[in-house]
């Protein structure tokens, strides 16, 4: 049997018909920039997240840009980060100017609090937790760090829509907070996509301004080019936020469906598997599960013979990457979650077969390999 990690085909007649739809509907309105369907779709996200304002951008990786670049984020200074996270994370805080400084992480994957404390200098200016997977970061630890040092937050929260703690949601702990749409994403498009929210009208107006060439966009089109701040175009195509409208809809369901595929792993598959705890008062926002297993590289191999596509999620950490070595740290526990680690297919195409097949596999591999309980 085949288990794909992703399929990211349209096979849904239903879905395809309101996709199509919503597609001619924007073919049929002709305003295909920053239409209606993004206004829609941005008041929509602000009002699921529960912040006041909320601005469709072009990706998830221009999101997060866009939220530090509108909080001041300059050369000059420092900005707390994991190192176990997609690159776009740091990518971003350099794009800015300023340096990331990577703390390490709790045995759950998330930024260690107590290593972002040891790592503040007189240059840090923000912390930028990433919620790994769509499993929430120590918010309230991380909130007391800033606050006793006067530092900003800004989520990544790429791989968390929906995630929430204590019914607050990814994305609304932050100054400004930015979330990826692409379409393997809980809330995900047809295409690249990203969303940043915020609170702060003064940013919300930042943000518009950035998104479009750093121009306030004249109503009458007569005055195009003045431009405020240097800025390129990040804005969302309105094609995209009307597919994303439909994505929407569907949002609750594809969320109980991963929900109940990580239910089962977390429940059928061997306990020497460990699998990412969620903390009291937390929703888990599924982007991907992951499992964690000393046996890591020979379970991927084993898996992979038996048609099961997996992955190594963000290898290497971000300072060992070669455009980061000059900030190479010694984060051990990061390191040994990366060597550990291990993502398996969890979307919400999977049928209840291969999901139990899944789960065979790894009974049959920890029966032949003379598997130890797994310690961390
Ligand atoms: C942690 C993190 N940050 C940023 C991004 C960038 O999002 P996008 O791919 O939409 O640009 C991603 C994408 O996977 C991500 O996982």
């Amino acid at each position: 049997m085949r288990v794909p990690f992703f399929d990211l085909r349209v096979q849904d007649s239903e879905l395809k018909k309101e996709l199509l739809t919503a597609f001619e509907k924007v073919l049929t309105h002709g305003r295909l920039f920053l239409g209606p369907e993004v206004d829609e779709l941005e008041s929509r996200v602000a009002n699921y997240i529960g912040t006041k304002y909320a601005v469709g951008v072009d990706s998830g990786s221009s999101a997060l840009y866009l939220a530090l670049k509108v909080a001041g984020i300059k050369r000059g200074n420092e900005v707390i980060t994991t190192p176990l996270t997609w690159i776009i994370s740091s990518n971003a805080i350099r794009s800015c100017g300023a340096v990331p400084v990577f703390a390490d992480v709790r045995e759950d994957f998330n930024l260690d609090p107590s290593s972002v404390q040891s790592n503040i200098t007189s240059k840090t200016k923000a912390i930028v937790p990433v919620h790994y997977a769509g499993h929430m970061c120590d918010m309230e630890r991380i909130g007391e760090v800033a606050k006793k040092n006067n530092l900003l937050v800004i989520e990544d929260a790429a791989q968390a829509f929906g995630a929430s703690l204590n019914g607050r949601l990814a994305g609304s702990f932050s100054i400004a907070a930015g979330f990826s749409m692409n379409p393997m994403k809980s809330l995900g498009g047809y295409g690249e996509g990203g969303v940043v929210v915020t609170n702060e009208e003064a940013l919300y107006h930042r943000l518009k301004q950035y998104r479009h060439a750093g121009t306030t966009s004249d109503p009458k089109k007569l005055i195009t080019n003045d431009c405020r701040v240097i800025a390129l175009n990040h804005k969302m195509d309105t094609i995209n936020a009307a597919l994303l409208l439909v994505a929407m809809d569907r949002l609750d369901k594809r969320k109980q469906t991963r929900e109940s595929i990580a239910r089962r792993y977390n429940e059928e598959l061997p306990r020497s598997v460990q699998h990412q705890r969620i903390s009291k008062g937390e929703v888990h926002g599924r982007y991907v599960y992951v499992v964690r297993t000393n046996y890591r590289d020979q379970l991927k191999l084993f898996l992979e013979a038996n048609g099961v596509e997996t992955k190594i999620m963000h290898e290497p950490l971000v300072c060992d990457a070669r455009a980061y070595r000059k900030y190479r740290v010694d984060v051990p526990v990061a390191r040994k979650v990366l060597d550990t680690s291990l993502v398996i297919p969890s979307h919400e195409k999977l049928t209840s077969e291969q999901i139990s097949y899944v789960i065979t596999l790894f009974h049959e591999f920890e029966s032949q390999a003379d598997y130890e309980s797994a310690t961390f």
